[in-house]
């Protein structure tokens, strides 16, 4: 009798032991964008293009809309007063002309990765807001109906939403926000301007001042077309609950949603680890089916699209950034679908 018992027991332990059973796909079934009646996205560096051919062919059959994930910020594009790096932004642009990808240009005011010479750059207000509007116009100016669309504004608020204590605020006042926007709708009346920022999905203050800011600006006449939620989240949160409630207020206000940098991160507790765990990646599976039925939820004239930040896990931002291991995108190390990609393609 105890013997049986304990051949139960066992038995029962190693079920709930027993790994999840993950979905398996090939990249046969068409592009990823295909399935969908919205763009799908990632973010490129073309210096990956060149030297990384299983990048390259994927970023060249998964996706039709680009986002540089670099190449366009002031650091890297206006290293210089007067001098603008348009090598690889011209590159990239004509890439994806070519290519019939849409290009979202990415970002013209941000606090981060700026060159020396703005951040430090000598000026009273006035002098300051004429460097912003050269810096955009020169750059929106030169790809006028090439670029599609922009993050005018990039991470203006800080978590308890209030406006963070930046450069532009500190030298042009409240007003650069809408200004930046003026000065984009000028350059190319045509593209589609949004403002862009991080845990707006999980910070409802957060969410809230931006759904105020983006409604104020647009009732003063301000071009402002969308909202950008980054979407850098994890298998544990924030909940589906409030990543929904993110996208339905900014959807229910009018404005175009676009899902902009979107990774799914499976270690966000930064545990040591070295490969990911099936049952993580089952979640982060069910995190994007969610995800997908939240945004197809809202009318599909206001689906701009969702963005990947990247490609295959190790092209992540997020091990240099945050200083973990994680396994946050579509496809893994040596670029083969993942679960989550095979769940957005079933
Ligand atoms: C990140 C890039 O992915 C990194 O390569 C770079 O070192 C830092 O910036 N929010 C944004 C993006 O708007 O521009 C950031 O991209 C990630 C957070």
């Amino acid at each position: 009798m105890n013997y049986l018992r304990f051949s139960f027991i066992g038995i029962l332990f190693l079920l709930q032991c027993r790994e999840p059973e993950l979905p398996t796909c090939t990249t046969d079934s068409g592009p990823l964008f295909a399935h969908f009646s919205f763009p799908v996205g990632a973010a490129l560096e073309p210096l990956d293009m060149a030297s990384n051919s299983a990048y390259a062919s994927l970023a060249n059959t998964e996706f039709n809309s680009i986002t540089p994930e670099n190449i366009f910020k002031p650091a890297f594009l206006h290293p210089e007063p007067g001098v603008f790096y348009w090598q690889e932004t011209d590159s990239l642009v004509q890439f994806c002309l070519n290519a019939g990808k849409r290009l979202h240009g990415h970002t013209l005011i941000w606090h981060q990765q700026l060159p020396y010479w703005m951040e430090n750059f000598q000026g009273n207000a006035t002098e300051w807001e004429s460097m912003m509007k050269n810096h955009i116009q020169t750059i929106v100016g030169r790809y006028k109906g090439k670029v599609r669309s922009w993050d005018v504004v990039n991470e203006a608020l800080e978590d308890d939403g209030s406006l963070r204590n930046n450069t532009w605020l500190e030298h042009i006042g409240e007003s650069y926000i809408e200004k930046a926007f003026q000065f984009a709708q000028e350059a190319d009346p045509d593209a589609l301007l949004f403002y862009n920022d991080y845990s707006l999905e999980s910070k409802p203050e957060k969410c809230k001042a931006a759904l105020d800011m983006l409604q104020k600006l647009r009732d003063k006449g301000v071009k402002i077309d969308g909202i950008g939620l980054q979407m850098h989240i994890s298998i544990l949160s924030p909940s589906n609950n409030s990543i929904e409630n993110a996208v339905q207020a900014f959807a229910t206000a009018g404005f175009l949603v676009h899902l902009s940098e979107l990774d799914i991160s499976i270690n966000p507790l930064g545990n040591k680890i070295t490969s990911p765990k099936p049952q993580a990646l089952l979640q982060q599976a069910d995190k994007m089916r969610a995800i997908l039925q939240i945004y197809q939820n809202i009318p599909a004239a206001q689906q701009f699209g969702i963005t990947f930040w990247g490609i295959g896990d190790s092209d992540s931002w997020i091990p240099g950034f945050f200083g973990r291991t994680d396994f946050p995108l579509l496809f893994d190390e040596n670029y083969a679908p993942k679960p989550i990609y095979c769940t957005m393609i079933e």
